[in-house]
């Protein structure tokens, strides 16, 4: 198949790649279109939307699961199987991020409104009885509700061999239970008071972030693509030590991204970590290094959905001056050289090893 000529490692999610996952995406969004609307042609409404937001990002979940079976089988001689399931990880992403949206009240998703606003809008202009949000809320929960339905189903379809697929089935799932369950330890930590000491306050960052996104972003879908590839235990475990360092980096640089970040590039609002209250390690290490006058103020700024442009620039003064931002820059490297060591131990193959290194520094040095 000529698709796998697009795909280099050392591009891994390059524009290829991205083009063949879109592809995948769009072609099994052709497929539902007759089944809704035999439903009701309103629904022709969530599909309009479940193209919009399933048409960009990073890819990055998809190529680490493309790269994990490569890196464990080398590359499969007809690769629309694996691409197929490899994209379907990220429509059960882009259901996340819409659930995800809903619960943080974000605004923007991928440089436009976000699927919430976008049902409120429609609401809107349709003059509809009820309020607006609700239904925007709604229509948001549901889109990501169907999303999720759909990735199984788009996987559970893929076209890959059962017997693999099936034992390979595990990383999958543990892949959902995990963000799911990091999204709610995010929750919880966002709610609870602030914690007395530096160690506690990482101890709890960290352990959402290992949930929330190396499992969910980093290691599950390599390992999903590595057990497709037929990786032993062994493997399993040192592409596991390469992903974990990765995958808290991947967050530690969308920490800083989310403060720092062009706003432009990232299509999230800068300063949104901010006005959410996201305790990140970022934010852990600045409130326990500022002045205390400055921590105070900072501490006062997080979860204030009406913060301007002017206090989130005070905000990133104070970070900055704290040194936390140096910190989490040193964090970032070192998590970067673990994770590196960690690659020479494991037996790949040489275009799994190329990708997988070049999907490590796409990871910690990004601008989106
Ligand atoms: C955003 O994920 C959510 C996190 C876990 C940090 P990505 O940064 O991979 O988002 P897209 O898919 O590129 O939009
Ligand atoms: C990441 O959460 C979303 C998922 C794990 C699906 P965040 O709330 O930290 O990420 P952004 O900043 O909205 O992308
Ligand atoms: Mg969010
Ligand atoms: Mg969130």
């Amino acid at each position: 198949m000529a698709i796998v000529e697009h795909f280099h490692p050392t591009d891994p999610a390059g524009a290829g790649f991205r083009a063949a996952v879109q592809a995948r995406i769009s072609g099994f969004l052709d497929e539902r279109e007759p089944e809704l609307a035999s439903i009701g042609v309103e629904l022709d409404l969530p599909l309009e939307l479940a193209r919009v937001f399933t048409g960009g990002g990073k890819r990055i979940r998809p190529a680490f699961c493309y790269w994990g079976r490569v890196a464990a089988g080398g590359a499969p001689e007809d690769p629309e199987p694996l691409v197929t399931a490899a994209a379907s990880l990220d429509v059960l992403h882009v259901s996340a991020l819409m659930h995800d949206d809903v619960m943080d009240s974000s605004d923007t998703r991928r440089g436009v409104p976000a699927a919430h606003l976008q049902f409120e809008q429609l609401h809107r202009e349709r003059t509809g009885r009820g309020l607006p949000e609700a239904f925007g809320r709604a229509g948001a929960i549901l889109l990501g509700d169907l999303l999720l339905v759909w990735s199984e189903q788009m996987l559970a379809r893929s076209g890959l061999d059962p017997v693999r697929l099936d034992r390979a089935r595990p990383w999958v799932e543990a892949m959902r239970t995990e963000v799911t369950c990091g999204q709610f330890l995010d929750v919880i930590a966002q709610s609870a008071p602030a914690t007395a000491t530096l160690a506690e306050a990482l101890t709890t960052a960290n352990r959402v972030v290992e949930y929330k996104t190396n499992r969910y972003t980093v290691q599950r879908p390599l390992q999903f693509g590595a057990a497709l590839g037929g990786a032993d235990e062994q493997l399993q475990g040192h592409l596991a030590a390469f992903a974990s360092p990765i995958g808290r980096a991947f967050q530690f640089r969308d920490d800083l991204l989310g403060i720092f970040g062009d706003e432009e590039l990232t299509g999230k609002p800068a300063g949104d970590d901010l006005r959410e209250g996201k305790r990140t390690v970022l934010v852990a290490h600045a409130l326990a290094n500022a002045p205390a006058g400055q921590a105070a103020e900072l501490d006062a700024m997080l979860g204030d959905a009406t913060l301007g442009a002017d206090q989130v620039q005070r905000g990133r003064e104070i970070i900055t001056a704290s040194g936390a931002k140096e910190t989490v820059e040193a964090t970032i490297d070192a998590a970067h050289e673990q994770a590196m060591a960690a690659l020479e131990r494991a037996e790949v193959t040489e275009g799994g090893r190329v990708a997988l290194t070049a999907l490590a520094e796409a990871c910690v040095r990004r601008d989106h």
